[in-house]
């Protein structure tokens, strides 16, 4: 590949998904971008890039951000956050909220949906607590093939295996063939959306809640500290933002800070709050 076909590429992903490239992962273009070139009859990148830079390319730059995601995931991921989430998070937003009240929680990027569903387990098995309140849980992603996956709740025996508690399978999949699928119940209560990180969150409305983990990673500061922002801006003061865990506010945005010296959890700073 040219050095002016790395540059088309490395601009394409950082405008359209924030990720950042360094000449470094030529071997991630060549492996990921493998299907597209085949697909398109094209011989080698620098031919994908010249492509790209011709009029009406808009379908296929989209198929190439898509192709560039890493969309790695699995349930109840690194465990932690989903036991603050039942156990501190939840609790005190109950505490906090009128018997009529919506609670609003953002998988912001949810890949192929086992964030969410999680989530949704959790809150299935925490109904009586809900005492009526009503819960509302959106998934988001930038790639429309791992959405679709999302919807339909459908997952291999290895997707099962890695973090679900066995009694969370048993209670809320059943056996399709040699894959799992998801209780219409547990479906039911997730919404997935296509949504950018990079566009406007006030089009999604305030979230209580907001997972925003392992996505981070690929984008620079500047961006970091723009997505941060907007999602601070969509929270109430008592709202709780959840990171990965090689992620963090610190030295990013000052919007945020540490919950009660729990790795990876995040509220509004005082300040933010009270403004
Ligand atoms: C590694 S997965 C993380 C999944 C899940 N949050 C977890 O921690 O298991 C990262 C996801 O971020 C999505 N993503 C990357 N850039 C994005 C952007 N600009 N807007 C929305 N989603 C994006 C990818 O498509 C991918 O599904």
């Amino acid at each position: 590949m040219t050095p002016s076909a790395f540059s088309t590429f490395a601009a394409l992903l950082k405008s359209r998904s924030g990720l950042v490239i360094g000449p470094d992962k030529t071997y991630l273009l060549e492996t990921r971008l493998a299907p597209i070139l085949k697909r398109e009859k094209l011989n080698d990148l620098t031919a994908l890039a010249e492509r790209l830079t011709k009029p009406g390319a808009d379908n296929l730059a989209r198929d190439v951000v898509e192709a560039m995601t890493t969309n790695e995931s699995f349930f109840f991921r690194d465990d932690k956050p989903f036991t603050h989430f039942r156990t501190q998070a939840l609790p005190r937003l109950l505490a906090n909220r009128p018997a009529n009240a919506a609670i609003r929680i953002w998988s912001a990027a949810a890949s192929s949906g086992q964030e969410a569903y999680s989530l949704a387990m959790i809150l299935a098995d925490a109904k009586a607590q809900l005492a009526g309140r009503t819960v509302e849980i959106i998934g988001t992603d930038i790639a429309r093939d791992q959405l679709n996956r999302a919807r339909e709740g459908l997952y291999t025996q290895f997707e099962v295996q890695r973090g679900l508690p066995v009694q969370m399978l048993v209670k809320h999949f059943r056996k399709e063939d040699s894959n799992w699928r998801l209780s219409d119940t547990i479906r039911s209560m997730v919404r997935f959306k296509e949504f950018n990180l990079l566009s406007d969150p006030r089009t999604l409305g305030r979230f209580d809640v907001v997972f925003c983990r392992n996505v981070l990673i690929y984008f620079d500061p500047p961006t970091k500290a723009r997505v941060l922002d907007g999602i601070a801006a969509q929270m109430p003061a008592d709202g709780a933002l959840y990171l990965g865990g090689a992620e963090t506010v610190l030295g990013i945005t000052g919007r945020f800070a540490p919950l009660q010296g729990e790795r990876g959890v995040y509220g509004l700073t005082p300040a933010r709050a009270a403004a």
